[in-house]
């Protein structure tokens, strides 16, 4: 039984599937009482050390719609800056009744080591762990392209940007590559790309490169904190070789929808018009984002394999 969501690689093909489908019943129904009984009488706590608006909200959103408790902790005002170790928060939480524990961190060992230290009966949701895992967003990425009406099997993407420091890249990469996604094109300047490419995907050097014919372009903001600023490089520059324009997305891809998993930093790694545009799926993905973790919650409290 998988007790925790800590990365997309605890999700084999058949259960990410599942998740999709269950994901995209929620997106489509009302909730309905047996919904909203799932979770009934369970806890949720949510601890967020990175900032987050998206992902917390819609956690707690997805909690409440499974008749959940959510406890929101003020990480400003915990124990913590006291000096208690956030496996001390954690498990006195547990020792109150808590069984969800949803937690973003600026260190993957440190979520790895909090899921190790949580009680049997405790559940932990990783919302995003350094420059390693963010599966849920990945969860919902695929969701929103499966409602979009994209194939996996013949789907065409290129992602651009900052991938070598996103988490929201290698969950999504790695969902694509188990769905079975033929062509998966990774661009950006040579200081944002992995060394090597993941297995299933091409690295490209040039923006045509990475994205033209594509089905689907994602974009990625720039994650300053997670580097030197000298390697974050010259913001103009950066937009006029890999920003997402109207105009270039006109000339290479011009059935193209956008995806972006926020938040945005307008004006350079994408222009207004191309973001609230026709072709943009990023409001989706912000919906996709309460119906994603419903299903996760609901999954790992079933506890089926
Ligand atoms: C991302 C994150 O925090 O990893 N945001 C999100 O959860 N939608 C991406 C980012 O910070 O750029």
């Amino acid at each position: 039984m998988t007790r925790h969501l800590l990365a997309i690689h605890d999700l084999n093909t058949d259960r990410l599937r599942g998740l999709i489908d269950e994901g995209s019943r929620y997106a489509d129904q009302a909730p309905t009482d047996d919904t909203r009984d799932q979770l009934r009488g369970e806890t949720v706590a949510q601890l967020f050390y990175e900032p987050s608006t998206r992902t917390r909200c819609s956690f707690e959103l997805a909690a409440r719609r499974l008749g959940a408790d959510v406890l929101n902790l003020d990480l400003d005002t915990a124990s913590t800056t006291k000096g208690e170790t956030v496996i001390d928060t954690v498990r006195t939480l547990a020792a109150m009744g808590v069984r969800f524990f949803v937690m973003r961190h600026g260190d993957a060992d440190t979520v790895a080591a909090v899921a190790d230290a949580l009680p049997d009966a405790c559940h932990l949701l990783n919302a995003g762990a350094g420059t390693s895992q963010h599966p849920t967003q990945a969860l919902l990425d695929m969701l929103t392209l499966h409602r979009a009406g994209y194939n996996f099997n013949a789907l065409d993407i290129g992602i651009v940007g900052d991938i070598a420091h996103s988490r929201v890249a290698s969950s999504t990469i790695t969902a694509l590559q188990r769905l079975g996604v033929p062509r998966i094109r990774l661009g950006g300047p040579p200081a944002f790309l992995p060394d090597t490419a993941p297995e299933g995907a091409t690295l490209c050097h040039k923006l045509a490169d990475a994205v033209a014919g594509a089905d689907v372009v994602m974009t990625l903001r720039i994650q300053r904190e997670r580097m030197p600023a000298e390697l974050a490089g010259d913001v103009a520059a950066y937009h006029r070789e890999w920003g997402l324009t109207d105009a270039r997305i006109d000339e290479l891809a011009p059935a193209a929808r956008i995806m972006h998993p926020g938040p945005v930093n307008r004006g350079v790694e994408i222009d207004d018009g191309l973001a609230d545009g026709d072709r943009s799926l990023i409001l989706d993905q912000v919906s996709n984002g309460v119906p994603a973790r419903m299903a996760a919650l609901a999954w790992l409290h079933r506890g089926d394999d």
